[in-house]
């Protein structure tokens, strides 16, 4: 009887809503929420706001349903489900649900301040690359939900390798990864870009699973988009393209827009006074020479990405470059050229007014099997500090005039490295 109720439950399990995870769209006030499930019913998302003056009615939406073949194996087979939420306030929190039909999810609570609502400045971001669902991933990903349950977090960017593959076993290490990070994403913006775990089949199991962002130029495939939140542009972009050469097309539709994104940024500077760069590859990287996975990511493919972005950078006074891709964490100065450029102040943990791009590699929280990529021997002069420990980093915006960057460990449970970057509106204008 026992094994009967057992059995009866687990299967019951199965059909109920999976990987229930939220994004930010292209408008302002709006938050996706997507989710999988074997049924494919009439997919319902109900949602309210609650702590806060508004009505606590709740709003009934019919979401999209697609259905996952995963190809090979007749049993594997999904539906995913995606809806909007639109009408936000950045004053309310919502709770909702959702629902493929026939069973209803448990209820989440999310805040809702979106991209492009409001000039409010303070707020802290999730920031990592290279998670995956490994031991070494899940202590990571438990020290952030620690996190996120503690304190306000107001969402997350993962700089790509999502999953390590999402799309490996017909799909199931895709539903581990999202089924992992239920606990944050079904409260907080999940934001992503491909890295090159993301590549295999044209990102299918990518965009099967993430929905960012859509515009023009990226023709609704979201790999690049950008958004303001309060004094912060952040662009995000795929670096996959710069990497191969037979891909000059979409490399080109994306430098495009990236030249004509921050373009309009800096003509917003006045009430927009930051933009920050977010993509899977990185420009600059200190590496042990005798490790050759990292002296391919840092000598090879870092001169590529520098050789497609960094004047783009430059030029349009981005202050700071968010990545991953090495597996290890390591803070940089402002770099042009290879070179060291001196701000106003530039202290071990504190740049003022700085002359270029600061560079950060966030890219440790987890990767595949096995320890991080090793720490340089004899760093570059413009490395600031390097740790190879598992972990990942946030962005505190304090305010418009200052950021505060910190990198945590989840080998020691504790912060290691932090950066105040502090720009005066004065340096706007001149
Ligand atoms: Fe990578």
């Amino acid at each position: 009887m026992f094994i009967i109720i057992f059995l009866f439950l687990q299967t019951q399990a199965l059909f109920y809503p999976m990987q229930v995870h939220l994004s930010w769209t292209e408008n302002p006030s709006e938050m996706r929420v997507s989710w999988q499930s074997r049924l494919n019913g009439k997919a319902l998302i109900s949602y309210r706001p609650i702590f806060c003056g508004n009505s606590s009615d709740w709003t009934n939406i019919e979401a999209e349903t697609t259905r996952i073949d995963f190809g090979t194996e007749m049993f594997r087979y999904s539906f995913v489900h995606t809806g909007v939420m639109n009408n936000l306030s950045p004053d309310c929190h919502y709770e909702y649900s959702v629902s493929n039909g026939y069973f209803s999810s448990d209820n989440f609570v999310f805040y809702g301040r979106t991209p492009g609502q409001d000039k409010r400045s303070s707020y802290k971001m999730l920031v990592y690359g290279d998670l995956g669902t490994h031991d070494y991933g899940k202590k990571t990903f438990n020290l952030m939900k620690t996190m996120a349950e503690t304190e306000e977090i107001l969402g997350v960017f993962h700089m790509g390798d999502i999953g390590y593959n999402l799309n490996s076993q017909q799909g199931l290490i895709g539903d581990k990864f999202l089924n992992m990070i239920k606990p944050i994403a079904s409260s907080h913006a999940y934001m992503t870009v491909p890295g090159n775990h993301e590549k295999a089949n044209n990102y299918t199991a990518y965009k099967q699973r993430f929905t960012m962002p859509r515009n023009e130029a990226n023709q609704n495939t979201s790999y690049f988009y950008s958004f303001d939140i309060g004094p912060v542009h952040y662009v995000l972009l795929n670096t996959n393209p710069y990497l191969k050469t037979s891909l000059k097309d979409e490399r080109d539709t994306q430098t495009n827009w990236l030249i004509q994104d921050l373009k309009k940024a800096n003509e917003n500077r006045i009430s927009v006074p930051w933009i920050i760069t977010l993509h899977h590859h990185l420009l600059y990287c200190s590496h042990d020479p005798s490790d050759s996975g990292s002296r391919k990511d840092c000598e090879v493919q870092a001169a590529v990405i520098r050789h497609n972005l960094e004047e783009i950078y430059y030029e349009n006074k981005v202050d700071l470059v968010l990545s991953g891709h090495v597996h290890h964490y390591e803070r940089q100065a402002s770099i042009y050229k290879n070179e060291t450029v001196y701000g106003d102040v530039d202290e071990l943990n504190k740049h003022v007014n700085a002359n270029a791009p600061i560079y950060i590699i966030s890219g440790s929280a987890g990767n595949r099997i096995k320890k991080n990529d090793p720490t340089a021997p004899n760093p570059c002069l413009w490395t600031r500090f390097m740790s190879n420990d598992f972990g990942f980093g946030t962005l505190t915006v304090l305010n418009e005039t200052v950021l505060l960057w910190e990198q945590f460990s989840s080998e020691t449970n504790k912060m290691i490295d932090w950066v105040y970057i502090i720009k005066y509106f004065k340096k706007l204008n001149s």
